[in-house]
Formats: structure tokens, sequence, C-alpha cells
């Protein structure tokens, strides 16, 4: 079991923001990674597809042995983790919680928060937050046209700097931390910072997932016991949904 590959998915290519952190904190394990490209956004469609989408997807990585699942999908995470986790008896990741820890840990009091649609509107994060700390402030700001321009390779430009500043207006610069609730967001980075305050912490939560991922396999005993990763075994493994 513990040398068996570790499963990630997202609906693109957002996901990679975390299976690089998780690479570089977890060096001795194997990754499948599947994108479902096909279906992407996830961002605007209903939770009962958004379900059927994660099933299917957790279900195709089990088949291919993996020994614990990262959803590196907020909009998963957000909308319905607590049903996959009932349904799944393998260990499951939820980078949204990993979100929420590095949040309260940052000791922010304003916190600014972006993410697609279905996020914001499910107020997953919001309610997370706010029942660790009631004396938070919390402001949410929708970004439903970023995804597109990840998964497009437009997200170095003048477009998407407009694009991103029209959004984080909403926040006037009033607050003290800006967390990423989308993993396709971390693309923007740069810009991001460009746009924000210095004193403004940005919080990723692909790092806190990494940690909470060596955790978890720590207390499993589950992992890889590799010293080298083996040359003829491939370090990571990506499927892509395109049909
Ligand atoms: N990267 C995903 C998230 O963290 C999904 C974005 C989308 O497909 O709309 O929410």
């Amino acid at each position: 079991m513990a040398n068996r590959p570790i499963g990630i998915f997202d609906s693109g290519v957002g996901g990679f923001t975390v299976l690089k952190k998780l690479i570089k904190i977890l060096p001795n394990e194997r990754f499948i990674y599947f994108a479902d490209s096909a279906r992407n956004p996830y961002g605007n469609k209903n939770t009962k597809l958004l379900f059927k989408f994660a099933v299917e997807i957790i279900e195709f990585l089990i088949l291919k042995k993996v020994k614990l699942i990262v959803i590196a999908c907020n909009t998963i995470c957000a909308t319905c983790f607590d049903e996959l986790k009932i349904m799944f008896k393998i260990p499951l990741i939820s980078v949204l919680e990993a979100g929420v820890y590095a949040t309260i840990r940052s000791n922010g009091k304003k916190i600014g928060i972006i993410a697609t649609e279905n996020t914001i509107n499910s107020k997953t994060y919001e309610n997370k937050i706010l029942k660790l700390n009631s004396k938070l402030i919390v402001k949410s700001k929708a970004c439903p046209r970023l995804v597109e321009l990840i998964e497009n390779n437009v997200y170095d430009n003048e477009i998407s700097f407009e694009i991103l500043k029209s959004y984080l207006k909403y926040f006037n610069n009033d607050i003290d931390v800006l967390l990423l609730g989308c993993t396709h967001y971390p693309y923007f980075i740069s810009q991001i910072k460009n746009l924000l305050l210095d004193k403004i912490k940005i919080i990723d939560p692909s790092f806190q997932t990494a940690f909470f991922t060596k955790k978890i396999l720590k207390n499993k005993k589950i992992l890889s016991r590799f010293d080298k990763i083996n040359k003829i075994q491939k370090k990571i493994i990506f499927y892509k949904n395109c049909s």
C-alpha cells in the first residue's frame, strides 16, 4: 500500500499548483493527476453534476490503485466534500480545509476571499472560517473569468491584469489577508501582488494541503518507502479528459 501513488484531480490545470507543492514536500511519492479539461469549468455547474464528476474521477483513480486522493479543486470541496467522504473509504484531502486552516493561522482580522461562483455562493469558506473565529470580518468575491484565462494560457498580459484589477477593486485594499480560493489563481500571483498593498498577505492553500497530505500519510503509515523513485517508475502520470 505505502508504495502506491497519490491521486490528485481538478477541472483542469489548476491542480498543478497543488501538485508542485506536493512534489516538494513529498519527494519520494509518485502521483497520478487527472485533469477534467473536457468539462471545465466547474465553477458554474450545479452541485449534482459536480458530485457525479467527482465520483467518476475518484472511482477512476481508485482503479489506478492510488493510496490517497487530493481533491485539488475548491469548487468540489465547497459543494460536495462531505458527501464524498461518506461515500468513499480511501483518504480524501480537501484543499479547502487547508485554506481555512491557513487563513486562521495567518492571524489576519479582515479576510478577503476570491474563488469561483460556486465556491463563493456555497459560503463554505466563509462559514468554516467564522465557525473557528466569529470575530473575523470576511468579504468574498466571485471571479468567474479567471479560470478560462488560465486554461487558455493567457494569464500574464494586460487583459488578465485589467480583469484582476476589476475584481480586486471590490476589497478596496481594506483586508489583511487575501485567500486564493481556487487552485487556478496562484498562476496570477505576481499580478495580484502588484494590485494589492504590500501589507496584505496572500494565502495559497496548496502549501497547507501538502503538509496535511504528509501528516495523513504518516499517521496511516503509508508514506512511500522508496528512497528514490525507481527510474522505471514514472514520477507523475497525467490523464486528461478531452472527450
Ligand atoms: N480549480 C478549481 C477550484 O479550485 C476549479 C475551477 C473551475 O473549474 O471553475 O475551484
